[in-house]
C-alpha cells in the first residue's frame, strides 16, 4: 500500500481496497476524540489552508473542525471573490497555489472547474485535497459515505446501493470508482438528462464496478440496502455560484424518498444523503429508523481527521 504521508487526495479512481480499509481504521482510532468533543495536539505544528471557490457548509467546516480537533491551525478563504483569483486579476491556480503552499502544510480546495485541484497539485509542494471540483469528484465525501455504510451495516460488501439523483454529480463519480474495490452493486436511478455518460459507464466496466440502471424507485426499493441520494433540483456545479430562482422544479416521484417509500424497503436499509437537500428527501424520513445522514455528517469530521492526520504524516 502506498504511504499517505505527503499524498494528494484528488480522486477515488485507483484508490485500492487496502487503502480504504486503512483510512477507515485510522478514522476508528481517532473517532473517540470527536465523540468526546475533545481537542488534541496531534497536528499542533500544522496548518491547513482552505481554498474554496464555490459555496460549502459541510466540506469546508468539517475539514476545519477536524483540524481543530487535532490541535492544528486553519487559514484560507471561503469566498474567492474577495481574493485576487476572483477580482480584476483573475489570478491563476498556479500563481495562487505558489502562495498558499507557503501559508500551510496542506491545501483543501473546492472549485467549480473540474480538474482544478489536480492542477493545483501540480504546482504545490504540500498535499492537495479535492473538496469537490465541478461535476468531477468528491473523494472525501465518498470516503465518509463508505465509512458510514461500514459502521452502520457492517460492510460495503454484499450491498445493493441505489444511487438516486443527478448522476452528473461529483459524488456519483467518486462512489462509482470506489465501488470497484467492493463486492457491491451500484443501481443507477436518474432523470434522462442527468444520466451517467457512456464514457463514465465504460470506465466503471473497465474498473469492475457492477452497475445497472432503473427508472423508478419502486423498481428497486425492496432490495435496497443503501439509498444514496443527491438532488435532481440543484445548481450548475460548473458555476462559481448560483442563486435560487423564483421558479424552480420539483422532484418527480421516481427520484423521491418519502416515509411511504421507505415502508417498502428492507427494515435494515439505510438512507444516506451528503446534503444539502431539496424535496427529493422529505424531512418526514428524518425520524425513521432508516435515516443515517446526520451520522454521515458527523462521520464527515471523523473522516477528515483521519485524512489530515495521514497526509500530514502524523499517523502511518
Ligand atoms: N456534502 C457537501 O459537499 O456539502 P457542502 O456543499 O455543504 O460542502
Amino acid at each position: 500500500m502506498r504511504s499517505f504521508a505527503g499524498r494528494d487526495i484528488l480522486s477515488l479512481k485507483g484508490f485500492e481496497r487496502a487503502e480504504f480499509e486503512h483510512v477507515f481504521e485510522i478514522a476508528d482510532n481517532l473517532e473517540p476524540i470527536a465523540r468526546q468533543r475533545r481537542n488534541t495536539d496531534l497536528l499542533a505544528d500544522k496548518t491547513l489552508v482552505t481554498a474554496f471557490y464555490q459555496p460549502s457548509t459541510r466540506t469546508r467546516l468539517a475539514h476545519e473542525a477536524a483540524m481543530h480537533r487535532l490541535g492544528g491551525h486553519v487559514t484560507g478563504f471561503s469566498d474567492a471573490k474577495m481574493t485576487r483569483a476572483g477580482d480584476f486579476y483573475q489570478e491563476s491556480i498556479k500563481d495562487t497555489v505558489h502562495m498558499l503552499e507557503f501559508y500551510g502544510d496542506t491545501i483543501v480546495m473546492r472549485h467549480f472547474q473540474q480538474g482544478a485541484p489536480a492542477e493545483a497539485a501540480k504546482w504545490a509542494s504540500v498535499p492537495v485535497i479535492n473538496a469537490g471540483d465541478g461535476w468531477g469528484e468528491h473523494p472525501t465525501q465518498v470516503l465518509t459515505d463508505l465509512y458510514t455504510i461500514t459502521k452502520e451495516t457492517g460492510s460495503v460488501d454484499g450491498k445493493t446501493i441505489v444511487c438516486i439523483g443527478d448522476h452528473r454529480m461529483r459524488t456519483m463519480h467518486s462512489i462509482g470508482y470506489a465501488l470497484s474495490q467492493f463486492d457491491a452493486e451500484m443501481v443507477i436511478l436518474a432523470p434522462e438528462e442527468m444520466s451517467p455518460t457512456a464514457e463514465f459507464l465504460a470506465e466503471l466496466d473497465e474498473m469492475g464496478t457492477t452497475w445497472r440502471i432503473v427508472d423508478h424507485i419502486d423498481e428497486v426499493i425492496a432490495e435496497a440496502d443503501v439509498l444514496y441520494m443527491e438532488p435532481v433540483v440543484q445548481p450548475d456545479y460548473t458555476a462559481s455560484r448560483q442563486e435560487k430562482q423564483d421558479e424552480y422544479g420539483r422532484t418527480p416521484a421516481n427520484y423521491q424518498v418519502t416515509r411511504e417509500v421507505m415502508k417498502k424497503a428492507p427494515g435494515s436499509s439505510i438512507v444516506l444523503h451528503s446534503l444539502p437537500r431539496m424535496d427529493e428527501l422529505l424531512p418526514e424520513v428524518d425520524s425513521t429508523k432508516h435515516a443515517r445522514y446526520w451520522q454521515e455528517a458527523y462521520n464527515g469530521v471523523v473522516m477528515r481527521m483521519a485524512l489530515l492526520a495521514l497526509v500530514m504524516g502524523a499517523t502511518e
